[in-house]
């Protein structure tokens, strides 16, 4: 069995973030052939082109981690019905400087939670389109909308509710088959 090394983003840097507990669980509840982890961005400045010419060394990091991974995972909110900023800007990073993309060819999976009803939806088309942008093959399915509810997932990523934890399983088992279709054939006609 082929094992795949998964980067994964949590897009809120806040401290009791529901989407890093939705990261945890989804890690417990991964099938053995993913390894995981996170690529951080909250010491990324702001981009500018600016920065293109000479990458500060945490942008060179990021990047490098990036590069590393065999695909993402994005588990993030959604800020006033769109991407939170700082994910946004990690992927701005990522996506220079022009002709370096770390993004290109590199396969993706989109999940988030919010309280709200519509579950991050929102924020994860937009994600899904500036995915599409950096050329990012993406899991189509399962969508993955998760409304937060009290006592959900624990601060270590136990899940509660039988039914959400089935769904989280099935959904990392798609993206263990979703990797086991691209990726081979990725790496046979390189860039
Ligand atoms: C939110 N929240 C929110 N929720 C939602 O479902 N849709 C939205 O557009 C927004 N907008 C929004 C903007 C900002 C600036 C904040 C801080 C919050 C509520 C949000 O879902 C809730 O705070 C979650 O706890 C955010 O996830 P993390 O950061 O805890 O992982």
């Amino acid at each position: 069995m082929a094992t795949y090394k998964v980067g994964y983003f949590v897009g809120s840097l806040a401290k009791a973030s529901i989407n890093r507990k939705l990261a945890k669980a989804l890690i417990r509840l991964s099938p053995p052939g993913l390894e995981f982890q996170e690529i951080s961005f909250a010491e990324l400045p702001l981009y500018s082109y600016d920065y293109d010419k000479s990458f500060p060394e945490v942008a060179k990091a990021f990047k490098s981690a990036l590069e590393n991974v065999d695909a993402v995972l994005f588990v993030t909110p959604e800020y006033n019905r769109s991407i939170p900023g700082g994910l946004k800007n990690a992927i701005d990073w990522a996506s220079r400087p022009h002709g370096r993309n770390s993004l290109t060819r590199k396969p993706s999976a989109v999940i988030g939670t919010s309280p709200g009803r519509v579950g991050t939806a929102i924020a994860q088309q937009q994600l899904r389109s500036v995915l599409s942008f950096c050329n990012s093959p993406q899991m189509n399915a399962p969508e993955a909308y998760i409304q937060f509810t009290k006592d959900m997932i624990d601060d270590e990523g136990e899940v509660g509710d039988e039914p959400t934890k089935e769904f989280l399983r099935k959904y990392m088992q798609a993206f263990d088959e979703f990797l086991a279709m691209v990726v081979p054939c990725l790496n046979s006609r390189p860039s």
